[in-house]
């Protein structure tokens, strides 16, 4: 083969498409991966996952230091924030990670096409003027902020999450708009940090994927920390001066409109797939209602020898679903037998406490006429918990009424997002809830409290 001819083409590093190159590669594959931006990693190393958790655990820190460690004992004086210290631990983490997936792909010998890349034909892609042949072709090019009407991102005033992470002062009064994933979380960041954060969410609750009763529980939680909450509220216009934004604010179901003053808005109401620019009307790659590219159960589109994968296709905007996806295509492009559980993925936001989910919500279960059972263990039984000062929260397991098969697992506690691998495990397993419960589990960590639910499904829990 020559250099300008591969297997497969993957456009876009992110999480989906950097790890389907390797994997592909892994299997024998000549592979290359297209990237405009000047790092690799996509979303998720270079604006998303990694640079919000960096700030997440950051804050956390300056909020524990503050308020949370005399009651440990623990004297500090007085605690001063440093923000371009806290950038900085952001940045080096950044710059770690994306450095992390050049050096993979030098070691698995995946070639890097800089440049916006555009499928010309079903097995062309070109790159700076440049043309590449491919026998397959991958689009991975994720997604992009959703936009608002009457609300425009000035990356200064009015910010998405990528001007979020990156603020130059802390606001006095940060207004996001949407009380969803990402909302939380840097709605807490710069909660911890001294703002008056307040959430204006268009529907009756916050987390609207989330279990009902974890997203009513969070948001008490929430409150307590002193986050303000607007609900069934929508966002009808934003005026940015260089004083702040003048908000206008519509209860959802309409009625009389009110002015919001904040110094920062964050438009946070969800994403969009990325397909402009990459020429997917004129080669007939079908698009499905919402933007996203249409895939068959195999990442195949409507055209032979071109697939998609992670945020750009349907499903959960998360980047362990991406990874999943690329390397099942990768194995499946190699002959082999690639597969994702749809039902065994998990999700977590990253607040305090966490919350943590994986398999079906209470009001999923209803709506499909599931009988099941539910275990429930409260964080305040946990020994871990009470010695963390952190007994917030319960898990609550729901099992099918007849088999006991476990159907889902919802957590609100710290370290949600570490303990929400055994559900999934035990969910990817077709475990029972009786399974997890004759587990033995390590005495006093805090999933403990998932042992804890488990046995409760049974009606036969131990500590409560
Ligand atoms: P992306 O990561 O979006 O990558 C696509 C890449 O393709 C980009 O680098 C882009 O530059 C490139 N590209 C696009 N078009 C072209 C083109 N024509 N030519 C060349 N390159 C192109 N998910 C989690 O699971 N956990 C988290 O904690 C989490 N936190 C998040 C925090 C924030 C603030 C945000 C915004 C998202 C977060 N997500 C999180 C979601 C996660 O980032 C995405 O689900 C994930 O990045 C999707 O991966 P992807 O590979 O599909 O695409
Ligand atoms: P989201 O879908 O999580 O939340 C958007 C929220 O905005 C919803 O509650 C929705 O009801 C609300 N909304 C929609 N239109 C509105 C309007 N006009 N006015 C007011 N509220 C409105 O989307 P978000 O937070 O933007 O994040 C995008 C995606 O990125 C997430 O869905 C998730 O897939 C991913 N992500 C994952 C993280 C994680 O895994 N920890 C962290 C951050 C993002």
């Amino acid at each position: 083969m020559s250099d300008d001819s591969f297997d497969v083409i993957v456009i876009g590093s992110g999480p989906g498409g950097y790890v389907c190159a390797i994997r592909a590669a892994q299997l024998g594959l000549r592979t290359a991966c297209v990237e405009k931006r000047a790092t690799l990693g996509g979303v998720c190393l270079n604006v998303g996952c990694i640079p919000s958790k960096a700030l997440l655990q950051a804050s956390e820190k300056f909020e524990e230091a503050q308020h949370g460690l005399a009651a440990f004992g623990v004297k500090v004086g007085k605690v001063d924030l440093d923000l371009k210290g806290l950038m900085g631990h952001k940045d080096s983490v950044v710059k770690a990670n994306t450095a992390g997936v050049e050096f993979l792909f030098k070691k698995n010998k995946v070639t890097w096409l800089k440049g916006e890349g555009r499928i010309a034909a079903a097995d062309t892609v070109e790159v700076g003027g440049k043309s590449y042949k491919a026998k397959s072709i991958v689009i991975a090019t994720g997604s992009a902020v959703a936009p608002l009407k009457g609300v425009e991102i000035d990356e200064k005033r009015i910010v998405s999450s990528t001007g979020a992470l990156e603020l130059d002062s802390v606001p006095k009064r940060l207004v996001v708009i949407g009380g969803g994933y990402i909302g939380l979380e840097m709605g807490s960041v710069w909660q911890r940090l001294g703002s008056q954060v307040t959430v204006v969410e268009f529907l009756d609750r916050i987390l609207p994927g989330m279990d009902g009763e974890v997203s009513k529980h969070m948001q008490r939680i929430l409150k307590k920390q002193g986050m303000a909450f607007k609900l069934g509220t929508k966002v009808t216009g934003a005026k940015a001066s260089a004083k702040g934004v003048a908000l206008t604010l519509e209860p959802a179901k309409g009625g009389k409109a009110e002015t919001l003053e904040a110094d920062i808005v964050l438009l946070s109401i969800g994403r969009v797939a990325n397909t402009g620019g990459l020429g997917l009307d004129k080669i007939g790659v079908d698009t499905d209602e919402r933007g996203r590219v249409a895939t068959d159960g195999h990442y195949a589109t409507s055209v032979k020898g071109i697939y998609a994968i992670g945020d750009v296709i349907v499903g959960p905007m998360l980047a362990h679903k991406a990874e999943e996806e690329g390397v099942a295509l990768a194995e499946l492009l190699a002959g082999q037998k690639g597969h994702v559980n749809y039902d065994a993925i998990p999700g977590v936001v990253y607040t305090w406490p966490e919350v943590a989910q994986v398999g079906r919500t209470e009001e999923q279960l209803k709506e499909a006429g599931i009988a099941y059972k539910a275990g429930k263990f409260p964080l305040t039984a946990n020994g871990r918990a009470r010695a963390m000062n952190a007994t917030e929260g319960f898990v609550k397991i729901l099992a099918d009424a007849k088999t006991d098969k476990v159907l889902g697992v919802h957590i609100l506690s710290a370290e949600a997002g570490t303990m929400i691998a055994e559900a999934a495990m035990a969910i990817e397993f077709g475990a029972s809830a009786e399974d997890i419960a004759r587990t033995c589990h390590a005495h006093p960590p805090l999933n403990e409290a998932v042992k804890e639910a488990a046995l409760a499904v049974g009606g036969r829990a131990l500590h409560i």
